[in-house]
């Protein structure tokens, strides 16, 4: 069975050329606002106007906060670094808060190396191998031509070795790189087309090239700053790329590579792309990180920073102070704030028709509505944890589309949050339970219904 993800069906953000946001496109239903805040600032990111800021996405639970970063990630080119973290990823035993934090802002920073090779192309006209009296050396000469030159070059044994690797004759191109000696074969010359006759069904036939022999070709490939710095880490090694436990890095080893770095970009070899860290639930995030991002968006290597939220008013944790979004006054002072909106039925039901299309489950139109109207009334999460279980249902009864009566036998199965609590203080007395807890088990129910989870949600403490 295929794992579909809860955002798999999100392809990009759904805006046109100008950046208005489509109703429905790439998957994105609704939310406009908030989509074409978003992808004017991608816009920028891709232009490389924009990096060192912070955009927060605010907005009540399931409005679409992580759909839409999802939908940023998707528009970006393939070599714009997008960084995904969720704030909690920060607390762990292997490291420090601020060295993770560091690594996620390294790795959302890409470094595009351009590199030279000069490459030897040519149509081969004669190989000429000479073998000493015991056979053990070998020497030989190479006649290469385009349609305005020809010359010959002599031949060391490895490359005798490779040109008859490779099985190259006369009238094949070949590419030479000069740096690594390396030969590929590109075809043979049109002009020998006639010659044999004997040729196998996937020869390729290419034009001998013009001009001089010797061409420069540039490569780029873009590789994130943290990944030099645990290639260049003595203690990590490569490897630690692949395993993922790069341990803590040295910050004089960052300083060296931050040199380099702006050395190769004097040289013009190498461009500094800046992406995106996402950081999802930020005020899961201390006062100590928060001041770290502070300080870290104004470096001249700072990435550009989305965080989202569903928090309202609340405690900064690591504090005793309350803030909007438990974010402090003076970082949030820093950002662009996109705040997203609850759906309409009609945009709920469509998300339900575009998830159930995913999930490959085949729904009722009625049956649609039906989910609309409780997605309104529950949640929309809720609704699209739905689709799966009533797909089952019918598929129990053997039908093959799904329709209201699976939908309401789940919605019995499985409660809602709003049930839970009602049930949860129906039997108080018998379930244990903290007197300290017992209010703000009572608030999460209105928590759904599209009211920010003010700070009664937040168990952080
Ligand atoms: N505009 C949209 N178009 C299509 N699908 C959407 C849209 N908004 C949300 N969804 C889908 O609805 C589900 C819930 O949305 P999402 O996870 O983005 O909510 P959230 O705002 O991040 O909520 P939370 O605050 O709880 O993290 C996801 O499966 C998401 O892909
Ligand atoms: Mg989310």
């Amino acid at each position: 069975m295929e794992r579909i993800g809860a955002h798999s069906h999100i392809r990009g953000l759904g805006l046109d050329n100008l950046l208005e946001p489509r109703a429905n496109a790439q998957g994105m239903v609704g939310q406009g606002k908030a989509r074409r805040a978003a992808g004017v600032i991608m816009k920028m990111v891709q232009e490389g106007r924009i990096a060192g800021r912070a955009v927060l996405i605010a907005g009540p639970a399931s409005t679409g906060k992580t759909a839409i970063a999802m939908g940023m990630a998707k528009t970006l080119g393939s070599d714009v670094p997008f960084v995904m973290l969720t704030a909690s990823e920060v607390f762990s035993l292997e490291m420090s808060k601020t060295e993770s934090l560091t690594q996620a802002f390294r790795r959302s920073i890409g470094v595009r190396i351009k590199e030279e090779t000069e490459l030897i192309e040519g149509e081969v006209v004669e190989i000429q191998v000479d073998r000493s009296v015991t056979g053990a050396t070998k020497t030989g000469r190479l006649t290469l031509k385009t349609t305005d030159m020809e010359t010959v070059y002599d031949l060391g044994s490895k490359m005798i070795d490779q040109l008859q690797k490779e099985k190259v004759l006369a009238g094949d191109v070949v590419s030479i790189d000069k740096a690594s000696g390396r030969i590929s074969k590109l075809g043979r010359s049109f002009g020998r087309a006639k010659d044999y006759d004997a040729m196998g069904a996937d020869t390729r036939f290419v034009a001998c090239p013009d001009g001089e022999l010797q061409t420069r070709k540039e490569v780029v490939h873009t590789v994130s700053l943290h990944e030099i710095d645990v290639i260049n880490s003595r203690t990590q090694g490569f490897l630690a790329l692949f395993a993922g436990d790069t341990g803590e890095i040295k910050p004089e080893l960052r300083d060296q590579i931050n040199t380099k770095v702006a050395e190769w970009r004097e040289e013009g070899k190498a461009e500094i792309v800046p992406g995106v860290l996402f950081i999802d639930e930020v005020h899961m995030l201390d006062i100590e990180c928060f001041s770290f991002l502070n300080r870290a968006l104004e470096g001249d290597l700072a990435p550009l920073v989305v965080m989202a939220s569903n928090r309202g008013v609340t405690r900064i944790r690591g504090t005793k102070y309350q803030s909007p979004h438990g974010i402090p006054a003076d970082l949030l002072d820093r950002m662009l704030i996109i705040s997203t909106k609850k759906y309409s039925q009609e945009e709920m039901r469509e998300i339900v028709r575009i998830r159930c299309e995913e999930e490959d489950v085949k729904m009722e139109p009625e049956c649609l509505d039906l989910m609309g109207v409780m997605a309104q009334e529950t949640s929309l999460r809720y609704s699209l944890n739905l689709i799966a279980p009533s797909q089952l249902l019918a598929q129990r009864r053997k039908a093959p589309v799904v329709s209201s009566q699976d939908v309401r036998a789940a919605y019995q199965y499985y409660i809602d949050v709003q049930r839970s609590t009602a049930y949860a203080k129906e039997t108080a007395a018998l379930m244990f339970g903290e007197e300290e807890v017992v209010p703000a088990v009572a608030q999460a129910g209105s928590g759904v219904n599209g009211a920010i989870n003010g700070n009664a949600m937040d168990t952080s403490a």
